[in-house]
């Protein structure tokens, strides 16, 4: 470690800051599951390598997930990956890339039962075996069977035993620590990402990370939106930085609601509820579910159920004074199974609804989840920086794993359990890959200063930031345009208006206002930092869901109700300027899988795009 004093001519009469110097072969930044395992396995190739996070490791948002963690181990009934992938793709709505889906269902058991290994405390079978349970859109036969028991489970913890697991692993392998850390802006030399500066919370020292690969692992932006299962903490930090760095977003239109957010305070309750056979009911007490999709019904996939909510609360069969919300019934399951498969939820339940689900059904209301888009990368976590030539071309010295990369795995939508595979997964390619790509004789880079000082002067314009417009202000004007216009179900009218809204949202943020000066535990600046990650996501999202004329997954169009593979079966990427300006162009998807059929591949036949229903 080295201290040396910047260059930087501070704003508005600040003083020059000290930087404290590091330099790493990788750097994380994001401790949640998929920056621990990327930490982990990038540790155990023998790299030097840092993880940095804005919050203590197992308070980061995967503590939060709850219902498990899919992976075909056939533990409770047939099953295979094939079926994984066919579900998979079909959940996409044909969106996802197929070399990714396949890698990630493929590559599923065996990642599950390295977890095992490294310690975490998932449910058991009476022959003691890992207990797996439904979850929507996970099925047999290829969709013509009925529901699989495919998503691993830790009771409905499983976010909050694999971090803490992942964590102690990750010490144990000597990776170093940076907590409370907060990462301002990747450092671009030559076209290439070379390193990062962060800002120390804690005591308000600036640092300054010098590495041969960056990964970015810092979660989702469901803080765009006024209602969101998120922590208060996914504010998108990696893709404002990506966006900085004048690198293309992914995908952006494509925002999950999970159907069942607690009514009032969006508090998650598991799909885990429904798989262990829970259903959901409208206000003349039917299961509407039953109509929509006679199937699988409750455990159709997310967007489906969600847009079934909406339809029911449209047409007049809400419940509630307000007819805003349906219920969710679980008190028929026996006692003994709810406090043995969801006790965090029976908590929950009484905590944020006031209700015993043992006796009463939960209210609740599709919430913003989760965001199948993000920074384009392949299916080794490379970030890539598509050209009009070259549309799958490598960003040199940058990663991105979990929900802040889109490799694309879940497409237009994400079956529920697949995220926290998708972790796990894309967090160990990310650092074989690194073993096989990351020249270990070559020095670790240079710092370029004059790239530093440019982070620092972004950072003194929001410090000394001195308009009309509070943070808190700024961002519920964000959070509410986000809310109306890109809802669950889009049109022409909602997404132009949104687009126009967001845009002056946008302006307004050059007028903003922050308070606080200091540099230690000043969350006035970390929020208004945050914003503005929030805010390239947000912008991105909006302007993505315009241009896209036809619905798909979770981006639902009343004006083009239909999916059109001839047109738009293809990624869209955002670039956002300086300014705000957002440029669209298109990438093709992948359509052919890993592995071909004479090699023990799938038959295309069956993953090929047809109607989807459920
Ligand atoms: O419903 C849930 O337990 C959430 C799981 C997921 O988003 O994968």
């Amino acid at each position: 470690m080295a201290t040396s004093t910047s260059t930087a001519a501070p704003a508005a009469g600040g003083k020059a800051y000290r930087f404290v110097d590091h330099k790493f072969d990788v750097v994380v930044i994001g401790a949640g599951g998929s920056g621990l395992r990327a930490t982990l396995g990038m540790a155990e190739q023998g790299f030097k390598t840092a993880c940095i996070t804005k919050v203590f490791p197992t308070r980061s948002h995967t503590v939060a997930a709850q219902g498990g963690i899919a992976a075909s181990l056939s533990n409770m009934g047939p099953d295979n990956w094939q079926w994984h992938m066919y579900d998979t793709v079909k959940g996409s709505d044909w969106l996802g890339d197929m070399d990714a889906m396949e890698y990630l269902v493929r590559e599923a058991p065996a990642a599950v039962y390295e977890l095992e290994h490294y310690g975490v405390p998932f449910s058991r079978t009476e022959e003691g075996r890992i207990y797996q349970r439904p979850f929507g859109g996970h099925t047999t036969e290829f969709g013509e069977g009925p529901p699989v028991q495919r998503t691993c489970a830790a009771a409905d913890r499983t976010g909050h035993a694999i971090l803490h697991t992942l964590y102690g692993q990750s010490l144990k392998h000597n990776a170093q620590f940076f907590v409370e850390y907060y990462a301002l802006d990747l450092i671009m030399t030559d076209g290439a990402v070379t390193g990062v500066v962060a800002w120390n919370l804690d005591d308000g020292t600036i640092h300054r990370f010098s590495a041969k690969m960056v990964v970015l692992a810092t979660g989702g932006y469901g803080r765009t939106y006024f209602s969101a299962t998120s922590a208060h903490t996914c504010t998108g930090d990696g893709g404002g930085m990506v966006a900085r760095a004048g690198l293309p977003l992914q995908d952006m239109e494509f925002v999950q609601f999970h159907p069942t957010g607690i009514y009032g305070s969006g508090c998650l309750i598991t799909e885990g509820a429904r798989g262990e056979g829970g259903y959901l009911i409208n206000a003349e007490g039917e299961r509407f579910m039953e109509r929509y999709a006679p199937s699988y019904k409750d455990l159709a996939s997310r967007d489906v159920v969600s847009r079934c909510i909406t339809l029911e609360i449209r047409e007049g069969r809400g419940i509630g004074p307000r007819k805003d919300h349906v219920s969710l019934v679980l008190s028929h399951i026996d006692p003994a199974v709810l406090h043995e498969r969801l006790p965090g939820i029976s908590e929950s339940a009484r905590i944020f609804a006031g209700v015993d689900l043992t006796k009463e059904p939960i209210p609740v209301l599709p919430t913003v989840h989760y965001n199948m888009g993000g920074i384009p990368t392949n299916y080794w976590g490379e970030a890539l920086n598509p050209t009009a030539k070259k549309h799958d071309e490598v960003q040199p010295g940058l990663m991105a794993v979990g929900e802040a990369g889109c490799a694309s795995v879940h497409g237009a939508n994400r079956l529920g359990s697949n995220s926290l595979i998708d972790l796990v997964v894309f967090g160990r390619a990310a650092a074989q890959r690194a073993a096989q790509v990351i020249d270990r004789e070559s020095p670790i880079p240079d710092l370029d200063l004059a790239a530093c000082d440019k982070i620092m002067e972004r950072f003194d314009r929001l410090r000394y930031a001195n308009g009309a417009v509070p943070t808190a202000e700024l961002r519920e004007k964000m959070q509410r345009t986000m809310q109306e216009d890109a809802a669950v179900f889009r049109t022409e009218e909602s997404l132009q208006q949104g687009c126009k809204r967001i845009s002056e949202v946008w302006d307004e943020f050059s007028d903003v206002k922050v308070f606080d000066r200091s540099l230690i535990w000043n969350s006035d600046l970390m929020e208004t930092l945050e914003l503005e990650n929030l805010m390239a996501n947000a912008i991105t999202t909006v302007y993505s869901a315009e241009a896209r004329k036809e619905s798909r997954g979770a981006h639902a169009r009343e004006d083009f109700p239909e999916r059109d593979d001839k047109k738009w079966r293809k990624h869209t990427l955002a670039h956002l300027s300086p300014k705000g300006k957002v440029t669209l162009s298109y990438r093709d998807v992948h359509v052919d899988p890993l592995t071909a059929l004479e090699d023990g591949g799938i038959d295309p036949k069956k993953i090929a795009p047809k109607k989807r229903v459920y």
